[in-house]
C-alpha cells in the first residue's frame, strides 16, 4: 500500500475516531441534559378562577418542574364569563401570553350553577381588580382544546382540574379514545372526611356531580387531592408575612389574595385558609407531597343528603350477599378495582415552603 494511501486510511480511521468521540460527547451532553427535560412535566390547567385557583396558577407558571400547555375555564366560584376575564388578565399578569386559554362549558352538565363569591370575592380574585389583559382569548372550545392537545402529544399531558369536572366530562364524552393517552388526572376535589358545601360534598364535586362520575370512572391514572389533605394545608399570617417581605407583579397580587383569604378564614375561627387547588399542583410538582392509597371512589348522584359525595371504598372489597330463606347471608368477599389515588396525608409545612419561595421567584 502506498505511503500516501495509507497515510490517507490513517487520517480516516483518526476522523472515524473523532466522529465517534465527538458522538459519544454530544450523547453524553443530551443524556445529562434529559433528565432536566424529562422531568418537565406538561399540564392543561382546568380551573374556576377563584381565589385559591389564582395561587395554583401562579404556583404552576413559576415552577420549572411545570410547563403549562393551556388553561381551560370552567363556571364554578364564579360565571364561565368572569372566570374567562378571571384567567386572561392572571396571564397577561404573569407576561404568558403565550399560554392558550379558551372558554369550556356555560354551566354544569345537568344541573343550575353555584357560584361561590361568598367565598371567592364579588369578582373571584378576592376583589383584587387587575389590569386588563394584554392577552387574546383562544378560539378552541375547552374541551376541544383538552382533546386536540393531548391527541398531539400523547402519553405527555397531565390534566389538572381545580373546579367542577364539567370540562373534562365533555371531553371524555366527545372523544373517549383520549383516556389512555392522558398520562394522569391529578384533580382538586372530593373527600373521604366529609364535605365543604355540607356534610358530605366538596364544593367541585357537588357543582356537577355527574361530570365527576364520569372522569372517576374513565379508567385514567388519576389522583384526588380532596379536601382530606387541603383541610390540612392551611396558609397562614406567617407565609403572609414572608410574601409582604417579597415584591413584584405577580407576588404582589398573590400577597393580596391570601391576605383576603386569612381574613376570611380567621372570621370564621380558623387559623388559615385551606391550600385546596394550590396543593393539586404541588402534586403535579412533586408527588411525595403526600401519600396517597389507591381506592375505588365513586361519586353519588342521588342521595337526599349526599349528592356529590366522593364515596370511596377503603378496603377494597364488597360483601356479597345471598338470599336464603327470610334473609341474606354474607357468601363471599368480591374485590373492587381502585380506580384513583386518594389523597389521606400531606407534608403541609414543606408544601407551603415551595408555595411561597417559588411566587417569591427564587
Ligand atoms: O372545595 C374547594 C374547591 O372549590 C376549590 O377548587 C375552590 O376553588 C372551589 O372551586
Ligand atoms: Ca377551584
Amino acid at each position: 500500500m502506498s505511503l500516501s494511501l495509507r497515510h490517507s486510511c490513517h487520517r480516516l480511521r483518526t476522523v472515524r475516531c473523532w466522529c465517534r468521540l465527538g458522538g459519544l460527547l454530544i450523547c453524553l451532553a443530551a443524556a445529562l441534559a434529559l433528565p432536566a427535560l424529562a422531568s418537565t412535566r406538561k399540564i392543561i390547567l382546568d380551573t374556576d378562577p377563584g381565589s385559591d385557583d389564582a395561587m395554583a396558577l401562579m404556583l404552576a407558571l413559576n415552577s420549572p418542574e411545570l410547563d403549562v400547555r393551556a388553561i381551560t375555564v370552567v363556571p364554578g366560584n364564579v360565571t364561565a364569563q368572569q372566570g374567562l376575564e378571571n384567567a386572561l388578565r392572571m396571564v397577561s399578569l404573569a407576561n404568558r401570553c403565550d399560554i392558550p386559554v379558551a372558554a369550556g362549558a356555560q354551566h354544569p352538565l345537568f344541573q343550575k350553577l353555584i357560584t361561590a363569591e361568598f367565598w371567592h370575592g364579588k369578582n373571584g380574585l378576592a376583589n383584587v381588580e387587575l389590569p386588563p389583559s394584554k392577552c387574546k382569548v383562544d378560539s378552541r372550545y375547552g374541551p376541544d382544546l383538552i382533546i386536540q392537545m393531548v391527541h398531539a402529544a400523547p402519553h405527555e399531558i397531565t390534566l389538572v382540574p381545580v373546579g367542577p369536572l364539567t370540562n373534562i366530562a365533555l371531553a371524555v364524552l366527545k372523544d373517549p379514545s383520549i383516556v389512555p393517552l392522558v398520562k394522569e388526572v391529578i384533580l382538586m376535589g372530593g373527600s373521604i372526611s366529609g364535605g365543604n358545601v355540607n356534610a358530605a360534598a366538596e364544593a367541585n364535586i357537588y357543582n356537577d356531580p355527574e361530570a365527576a362520575q364520569i372522569v372517576f370512572q374513565a379508567g385514567w391514572p388519576l389522583t384526588m387531592v380532596g379536601l382530606d389533605v387541603g383541610d390540612k394545608t392551611l396558609i397562614s399570617r406567617k407565609q403572609l408575612a414572608e410574601l409582604g417581605r417579597t415584591h413584584g407583579p405577580v407576588n404582589d397580587f398573590i400577597y393580596l389574595v391570601v391576605k383576603y383569604l386569612v381574613e376570611l378564614s380567621e372570621k370564621y375561627g380558623s387559623s388559615g385558609s385551606p391550600m385546596y387547588d394550590p396543593l393539586a399542583v404541588g402534586v403535579a410538582i412533586d408527588a411525595t407531597l403526600v401519600t396517597a392509597p389507591a381506592m375505588h371512589v365513586d361519586v353519588e348522584t342521588r342521595g337526599e343528603f349526599t349528592r356529590g359525595e366522593t364515596v370511596a371504598n377503603r378496603h377494597g372489597f364488597v360483601e356479597r350477599n345471598v338470599l336464603q330463606g327470610d334473609r341474606y347471608v354474607i357468601e363471599e368477599l368480591d374485590p373492587v378495582v381502585p380506580n384513583a389515588k386518594v389523597c389521606v396525608d400531606v407534608q403541609a409545612d414543606r408544601f407551603l415552603q415551595l408555595f411561597v419561595s417559588r411566587i417569591q421567584g427564587k
